[in-house]
């Protein structure tokens, strides 16, 4: 068997192992296992491999120390990251590293056949190993981007590769898609990490005052200019400079950042000492700037100075598998320090969120979910802790619909994994009984316990209602309202 079609498979799972050799050995490949990161060492030492797919979280040695390890014995060694995690922290961590790739579990095996075949592709393609950086980001705390969606992913690969160079970024989206965010996350994942992240919004300040907010001015240059001032690029020496909103720049000023980005040094204003420019620029907008350049209100050569590594930020409503998952991420980041008890979206309340077209983007869902927190305080996020305007005309929602489908559906889930042993058991009948009785409880505790309103608000007769709480043995809270 040829070397190159070996493929290795790191995992402490041993289901994951025998479902990956199974589905690559189909494709006629050698699939060699290992259950830890030590074990895979010992036979990347002896063997090459076509690819490795590894687990990023295992007992003793995790997947990123083994990359490192790997990269070390094998430059070449194309290796894929395998996590159950969607945060990009991950991701980036390992495109830096050096990984070939990073692949999301739960993966369906569509997405590894195409990157065996990748890799099959290029196998004669040289690739130049990339310099190791190995600098952590410590005493930094990186806001963690949320985002299993592909485009979001690609993006994080962006930000993991290209953490080591210098090249102008330009972050162009939608208002509150998170262009400030990735922008800042590029900086720390960066070798000027230890180095200030400036950041300027070119739209909220006048042209004069804005040139001397980026340069600096010498005293008595302008009236009003009573010091010596310095200027962004300035502060910002070693570090990054967001140019936050570069669309509504005005063109004398983007001719003057286009000098800047060419010869790397400039002027304060009214000065006349040359200053060095060691800055990272990283540009933002979410204006078409192809428009603007049509309309000649951006310059072509400063769009091409900036462009050299692009990131479009696609709306939520272009991604909306990440709606839940960026909900749940506020909901955890909101209830820290405020609120205490547990709270969780029911179902109505995801479902809302997924029918919603997010015009104002994450950063109106970030809105939404905090104001919802506060208002219900603890236990699920139900429909009328949403604003109005976010709910569907058509949304059919009864007082109690989102505690319901909520509780009932884990204590389902519950009961099934309880059950799991005995087969052909009559369950049914035990499990509308347990549902009959959580939705009974569940009622009473909304209508505080009062039993007239519960029989109304369900639409069963009070005697009926009765008879069935008595029998079984619920126990009623009378709350005073
Ligand atoms: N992928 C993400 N995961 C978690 N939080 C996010 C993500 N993207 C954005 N946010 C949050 O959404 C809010 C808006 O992000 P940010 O300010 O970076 O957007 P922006 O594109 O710069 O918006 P604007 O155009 O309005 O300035 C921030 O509070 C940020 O923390
Ligand atoms: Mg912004």
């Amino acid at each position: 068997m040829n070397d190159a079609q070996k493929i290795l498979i790191v995992d402490d799972e041993e289901n994951i192992r025998r479902i990956f050799k199974k589905a690559l050995e189909k494709k006629n490949y050698t699939v060699h296992t290992a259950k830890n990161a030590e074990e895979a060492l010992q036979k990347i030492k002896n063997q090459n491999y076509l690819l490795i797919f590894s687990d990023i979280f295992m007992d003793e040695m995790s997947g990123l120390t083994l990359l490192k390890e790997v990269k070390k014995i094998n430059p070449q060694a194309k290796i894929v990251v395998m996590t159950a995690q969607d945060t990009m922290n991950n991701t980036i961590e390992a495109m830096r590293t050096g990984a070939y790739d990073y692949i999301s579990k739960p993966f369906d095996f569509e997405t590894v056949y195409a990157l065996v075949d990748r890799v099959e592709a290029s196998r004669d393609v040289q690739i130049p190993s990339r310099p190791k950086i190995e600098k952590e980001i410590e005493g930094h705390s990186v806001r963690s981007i949320v985002g299993k969606n592909k485009v979001m992913q690609n993006i994080f690969k962006t930000i993991g590769k290209s953490a080591s160079s210098d090249l102008s970024v330009l972050i162009t989206g939608e208002s509150g898609t998170g262009k400030e965010m990735i922008a800042e996350t590029m900086h720390y994942y960066s070798k000027r990490k230890d180095h200030p992240f400036i950041c300027i919004n070119c739209a909220a300040i006048s042209r004069e005052l804005l040139e001397s907010e980026l340069f600096g001015h010498e005293k008595g240059s302008f009236t009003g200019a009573v010091d010596q001032k310095k200027g962004k690029f300035e502060i910002a020496k070693g570090g990054t400079l967001f140019l936050d909103e570069i669309g509504d720049m005005e063109l004398a000023l983007q001719a003057k950042i286009l000098r800047v980005l060419q010869n790397k040094d400039f002027y304060r204003v009214g000065g006349k000492e040359i200053l060095q420019a060691n800055v990272r620029i990283i540009a933002a907008t979410n204006q078409n700037l192809e428009e603007l350049m049509e309309q000649k209100r951006f310059r072509e050569d400063l769009f091409h100075r900036l462009n050299v590594i692009n990131i479009s930020i696609p709306p939520l409503r272009e991604r909306m598998e990440d709606v839940t998952l960026l909900a749940n991420h506020f909901l955890k980041k909101n209830t820290t320090d405020l609120i205490q008890g547990e709270t969780y979206l029911s179902s109505e309340t995801v479902e809302i969120l997924n029918s919603y077209s997010w015009r104002g983007n994450i950063r109106e869902l970030e809105n939404v979910i905090q104001r919802a927190v506060v208002l219900a305080r603890t236990g699920p996020i139900l429909s009328e802790h949403l604003p109005e305007h976010i709910i569907p005309d058509n949304f059919n929602t009864t007082e109690i619909d989102g505690l319901l489908s909520n509780r009932f559906r884990q204590l389902i889930l519950e009961f099934f994994l309880k059950n799991q042993e005995t087969k052909d058991g009559n369950i049914y009948e035990e499990i509308i009984q347990l549902v009959e009785k959580q939705l009974f409880e569940v009622a009473l505790e909304k209508h505080s316990g009062k039993q007239i309103s519960v029989a109304k608000a369900l639409g069963i007769n009070r005697n009926t209602l009765k008879r069935k709480i008595d029998a079984m043995k619920i126990e009623i809270k009378k709350i005073s309202p």
